[in-house]
């Protein structure tokens, strides 16, 4: 939505109606004209290069073969891919694993939390070291161009407390001694293609893109001139190129 507000021809897609749904009902209540598609992010059905730039937001920690859906992020991109997941390295890893033996108990139990009265457990994630992302990124002919890590607390007890003054003085505090850099999670990356389609190398990069995140949401601005539409979405929207 920030880079269709911006300017950029998005395409959204994701496997889910229903959130495709919400997404559509976001893109109408805004005023902003997105595509949205239902697909499948281990099998885009978009041409390779199809787009300047993919974006995939907390969906590579759901999906079965995060391997493949990068590779297709990669494919279907002509300059950058943007993705996010949580750390291997933070206070994520000991709640995917709470969430993960949640739901081995209840495969044990066969029975639903919600079949015995309670609520069902959180969907379980998987989170990611930054060396099996960035090498991921590599086979597919991308580098990390930048990465951007968001939080050293839980994102549940910033929400539960919250008091957006306690987030920033507490986050604010862990990045000063070193914290954020060692175990700060959810991480955004930037990915550029290393190569151009000519096979040529690709241009001098320029200074590294910022992210910017809010809730959730990134957007990258590149510093290589106008021709910045984006690609945004669960799976992946993007900008047809020109
Ligand atoms: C936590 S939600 C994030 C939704 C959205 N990207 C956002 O940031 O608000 C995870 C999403 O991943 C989608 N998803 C999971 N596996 C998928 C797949 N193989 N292909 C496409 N979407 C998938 C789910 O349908 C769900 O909407």
């Amino acid at each position: 939505m920030i880079l269709a507000r911006e300017g950029a021809s998005v395409t959204g897609l994701d496997a889910s109606d229903a959130m495709l749904d919400i997404a559509k009902q976001r893109a109408v209540t805004d005023g902003l004209d997105v595509r949205f598609l239902r697909g499948d992010a281990h099998a885009l059905e978009f041409a390779d290069r199809s787009f300047d730039i993919t974006v995939s937001l907390r969906v590579l920690m759901h999906t079965p073969d995060w391997r493949r859906s990068v590779a297709e992020l990669c494919r279907v991109a002509d300059r950058l891919v943007i993705v996010d997941y949580p750390s291997a390295h933070s206070v994520a890893l000991i709640q995917s694993l709470g969430r993960r033996a949640a739901y081995a108990v209840r495969r044990m139990i066969r029975r639903s939390a919600a079949a015995a009265g309670g609520r069902e457990p959180a969907e379980p994630y998987r989170v990611f070291s930054d060396r099996s992302i960035a090498e991921a990124f590599e086979l597919n002919g991308f580098n990390i161009r930048s990465i951007h890590k968001s939080f050293v607390l839980p994102i549940a007890l910033h929400k539960a407390i919250g008091r957006t003054g306690f987030t920033g003085w507490s986050e604010g505090l862990l990045e000063r001694v070193g914290l954020l850099g060692l175990v700060g999670s959810p991480v955004s990356i930037v990915a550029e293609r290393a190569t151009r389609a000519t096979g040529a190398p690709a241009e001098a990069p320029g200074p590294p893109a910022r992210v910017f995140q809010r809730d959730g949401v990134a957007a990258e601005r590149g510093s290589r001139g106008p021709r910045e539409p984006g690609v945004g979405g669960s799976a992946g929207a993007a900008a047809p190129r020109t």
